[in-house]
C-alpha cells in the first residue's frame, strides 16, 4: 500500500471524529506487516481528560486485535497544515511501533515521512525499565 493510499484511509477515518469540544478532527490509519489496516479517530469527552487521540485509537485497536508488527502509520488533521502526533502518542509509538514510518500528512500530496527517533529523541523506552524489574 502506498503512502498516498494510507493517507486517503486516514482522511476517511477523520470523518468519524467525535470532537465537539475542540472542533479539530484527526484521522489515523495504521498498516500492519500482514497488510491489514486499522483506522482511528479522536474521541473527545466533556470531561476533557478521557479524550483519546486518533493515533492511539488506531494503535490500541490493532493491538486489541492481536497485531504486533507494523509497517507505517498515517496521520491527518483538519487544520491547513501537516499533522504531527502529540507527545503522548509519540511515547506510545516508540514502544509499540518503533520501526514504522510515521507519515505526517496534510493530504495525499503534502506529507512528511518521519521516524520516531526524530520525533522523540532520547526517548524513555522499555529498555530503561529493565534494570528496575524485581528479581524472580
Ligand atoms: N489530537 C489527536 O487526535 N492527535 C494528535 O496527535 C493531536 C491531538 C486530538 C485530540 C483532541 O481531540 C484534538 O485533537 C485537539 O487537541
Amino acid at each position: 500500500m502506498t503512502n498516498q493510499e494510507l493517507i486517503a484511509l486516514a482522511i476517511k477515518a477523520k470523518q468519524n471524529s467525535y470532537s465537539p469540544y475542540s472542533g479539530y478532527k484527526v484521522g489515523a490509519a495504521l498498516l500492519c506487516k500482514n497488510g491489514k489496516v486499522y483506522l482511528g479517530t479522536n474521541v473527545e469527552n466533556c470531561g476533557y481528560s478521557p479524550s483519546n487521540c486518533a493515533e492511539r485509537s488506531a494503535i490500541f485497536s490493532a493491538i486489541s486485535n492481536g497485531e504486533r508488527e507494523f509497517e507505517k502509520l498515517a496521520i491527518v488533521g483538519s487544520s491547513n497544515d501537516i499533522a504531527y502526533p502529540c507527545g503522548i502518542c509519540r511515547q506510545v509509538i516508540v514502544e509499540l511501533l518503533p520501526n514504522a514510518d510515521i507519515i505526517c500528512a496534510k493530504d495525499e500530496n503534502t506529507f512528511k515521512v518521519c521516524n520516531i527517533a526524530e520525533l522523540l529523541p532520547n526517548a524513555f523506552t522499555p529498555a530503561d525499565t529493565d534494570t528496575v524489574k524485581p528479581r524472580q
